[in-house]
């Protein structure tokens, strides 16, 4: 039996005597994508800041497949290969699709990669593969700045993915999105699992729907509801705490 991908167990951070997370226990195993839903405040984000590094758990263990991340800093944790999507993009604009890409190739998973970088076939083909599975192919050679706010999204996902994470964490990826662009996204995160885990929240529960898999009720920092969304749906406690408002 191989270590799930990510495994949170009692995990509890207080700010200033606030638990934003209450003993706080989820598993995601490999090559699964998971949704994360719940009010604002709930604390996922907060949960996102403790697999990443950003946020210390006051109490809990926080492992991705046999290592501690709670004993590693930021850097660290974004080397063993866990990538964050954060909600504004950092796409350089006055790049294209294919040299955002690149830089992203080069960015240093390991800090000496760009030492000896150069754009070989290997290099190439990985780029090509990325636009292929992120939908911008037709858009390659343009600038990034006059993407669509979809696309640029779409891209910043497959810079994350030039890094090779085992692990892709993305906060709230529909925000402002047309229908067919969330769609898109919906597609787009499923391929993505499968040879690695995507951890995403998202109000939107079309969105969520789309997914098509399980998903996790966040409420007061611990998990409220677990299972397919057709059933957290239906859970009284997610209606009263999220739903029934
Ligand atoms: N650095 C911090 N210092 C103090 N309180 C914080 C800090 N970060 C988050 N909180 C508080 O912790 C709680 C959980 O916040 P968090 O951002 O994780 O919620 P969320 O589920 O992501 O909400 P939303 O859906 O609005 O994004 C909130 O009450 C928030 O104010
Ligand atoms: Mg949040």
């Amino acid at each position: 039996m191989s270590a799930p991908t990510l495994y949170l167990d009692g995990v509890s951070v207080v700010f200033d005597g606030f638990r934003a997370l209450n003993n706080l226990s989820l598993i995601v195993e490999p090559g699964e994508l998971r949704a994360i839903i719940g009010p604002n405040g709930a604390g996922k984000t907060t949960m996102m800041d403790v697999i990443t590094g950003k946020t210390r758990p006051t109490q809990g263990t926080v492992k991705f497949g046999e290592r501690d991340l709670t004993r590693m800093d930021e850097a660290a944790i974004a080397n063993l290969g866990i990538g964050r999507k954060f909600q504004k993009p950092t796409v350089f604009d006055a790049l294209t699709v294919f040299e955002n890409l690149e830089l992203a190739l080069k960015a240093p998973r390991d800090p000496f990669s760009c030492l000896r970088w150069v754009l070989n076939g290997e290099a190439r083909r990985r780029i090509d593969e990325t636009v292929q599975e992120i939908g911008l192919t037709e858009r390659v050679q343009e600038r990034a700045g006059l993407l669509s706010h979809g696309q640029r999204q779409w891209l910043e996902i497959g810079m994350l993915l030039m890094q090779d994470p085992d692990l892709l964490l993305v906060d709230e990826p529909v925000a402002g999105m047309t229908d067919a662009e969330t769609e898109h996204t919906a597609a787009l995160l499923r391929r993505i699992a499968g040879r690695r885990s995507v951890v995403v929240v998202e109000h939107d529960l079309e969105f969520v729907r789309a997914l098509g898999r399980r998903v996790t009720v966040l409420h007061e920092g611990s998990v409220l509801s677990e299972g397919a969304l057709d059933h957290v749906q239906n859970d009284p406690r997610v209606i009263e705490v999220y739903l029934g408002r």
